[in-house]
């Protein structure tokens, strides 16, 4: 079972790597719509995060459910973000930093809070 904790957070490491990737894409393009990695790598997140917590009890892991799941709230709310506006079509200029910040505030959260 060590394997597939590894496995997630290998996943879940290169999950935040593609959301640092999009930050820096739509930064250069300044203007456009709003990139769709930020969907994929919080999807990703979600994904392999929820995975992580649930599997905890079979891979011996031990979790601060608090923190989870304000990490959990912090990526729904930059999942609604990053989908609400590409379905609207606008990327107005808040939306890039915004995001940004949520990312790094989940890295903090994740590395700091124990
Ligand atoms: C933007 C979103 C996210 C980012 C950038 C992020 C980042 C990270 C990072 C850097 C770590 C490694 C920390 C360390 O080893 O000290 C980590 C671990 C973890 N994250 Fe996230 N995370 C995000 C979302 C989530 C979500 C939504 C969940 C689940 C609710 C989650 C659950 C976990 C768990 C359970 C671990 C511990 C893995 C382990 O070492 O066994 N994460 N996260």
């Amino acid at each position: 079972m060590d394997f597939v904790r590894h496995l997630l957070v290998f996943l879940h490491l290169l999950g935040m790597g593609v959301l640092i990737g999009t930050f820096l894409l739509q930064l250069r393009a300044r203007t456009g719509e709003v990139n769709k990695g930020w969907l994929h790598g919080a999807g990703l997140q979600l994904l392999t995060g929820i995975l992580l917590m649930v599997l905890a009890p079979a891979t011996g892991a031990h979790y601060n459910h608090v923190k989870l799941g304000v990490k959990l709230l912090v990526v729904v709310v930059i999942a609604v973000l990053a989908f609400a506006f590409i379905a609207k079509r606008d990327n107005p200029r808040w939306l890039t930093p915004t995001l940004g910040g949520l990312v790094v505030l989940n890295t903090g959260l994740a590395v700091f809070w124990t």
